[in-house]
């Protein structure tokens, strides 16, 4: 592997628990500075650029990045198709592409090509979604959350769906920083296990994975839902909403919890399966802060993994 200028994220508990923190406290600096409009004098990436490679859709990612770098003096380039991993090899890219740009942000179908992106980068690669993880995503949502209910650690987050990349971040969370999270799925559709394990063994985080939508959302502090088909799944969408009737997020769910419970949900959603319009659009929801989010917890990633460049 090359020398590596700055830290890739690729997963959650790559870093510490202090680290974690430092990104979050970094994004609500930078949030509270891009607010300022009058003040435009915070450009710490002046002179700095970034490269954007997408093999999936993306609305929020892109444009929070794009933004996010953007408004701190850096400059975007996103390629229209390199066809990564196809007309040239993964690791040909990242040696090429690293030699131009600062910091790579990648959105991949399998996370074992942006493992190889990074092995053989010169600068930081920015996990942008993988088929296995998101991790911004999960810090965006911590960042909401705390301001939300003022903290994070202690709450209860149950999240009611597919056992998918939103999960295995979650449970990546959990063993850096203490919360419960329990993960509610139909049978078939549960997490990945080795990061079940991982995140159990961990002993930070009381961990519980179940078929029970109904046990499963009591005193639940936040519940979290995604689309019942990811990208890369949508051929199993009718198959899934057979699977899933039981486990869509509405007003009843929601009111099981015995609680003033959030509700969060990564976007885009897919109304009325995973989640009713009346749950999405009533007091309890967050989502729109969340996707605010997506920019300043980026925004910290990208100054704390890009710190001393
Ligand atoms: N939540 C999220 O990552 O959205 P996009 O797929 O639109 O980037
Ligand atoms: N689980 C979803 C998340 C989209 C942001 C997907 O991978 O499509």
């Amino acid at each position: 592997s090359p020398p590596l200028k700055g830290k890739h994220f690729l997963h959650i508990d790559d870093f510490s628990s202090e680290e974690l923190q430092n990104m979050l406290d970094l994004g609500l600096m930078a949030k509270g500075k891009l607010a300022q409009k009058l003040d435009t004098s915070f450009k710490p990436f002046l002179g700095y650029t970034m490269c954007m490679i997408f093999t999936k859709p993306s609305a929020r990612t892109r444009i929070s990045f794009e933004t996010g770098f953007k408004l701190m003096g850096g400059e975007v380039i996103i390629p229209d198709s390199i066809s990564i991993g196809k007309r040239e090899p993964t690791k040909d890219i990242a040696r090429v592409v690293s030699r131009y740009n600062d910091v790579i942000m990648a959105r991949l179908n399998g996370h074992e090509d942006l493992l190889e992106l990074a092995e053989h980068s010169r600068v930081p690669i920015i996990n942008g979604l993988t088929d296995y993880n998101h991790p911004c995503q999960i810090m965006a949502d911590v960042m909401t959350i705390m301001e939300k209910k003022g903290k994070f650690e202690g709450l209860k987050v149950v999240y009611v769906g597919d056992g998918n990349n939103i999960v295995n971040s979650w449970l990546r969370l959990s063993t850096r920083i203490p919360f419960e999270f329990t993960c509610v799925c139909p049978p078939g559709y549960e997490p990945h296990q080795g990061t079940v394990e991982l995140a159990q063994a961990a002993g930070k985080s009381k961990i519980i994975v179940t078929n029970d939508p109904q046990e499963g959302v009591k005193g639940a502090d936040v519940i979290y839902t995604d689309v019942w088909a990811s990208m890369g799944q949508k051929d199993e969408a009718d198959k899934r909403k057979k699977d899933f009737t039981d486990y869509q997020v509405n007003k009843e769910m929601m009111a099981r919890t015995g609680k003033d419970t959030l509700f969060m949900h990564c976007l885009p959603a897919e109304r009325p399966w995973e989640v009713t319009d009346e749950v999405i659009e009533s007091d309890a929801s967050v989502v729109w802060d969340q996707a605010e989010n997506r920019m300043h917890a980026q925004n910290g990633i990208l100054l704390h993994c890009m710190e001393h460049l």
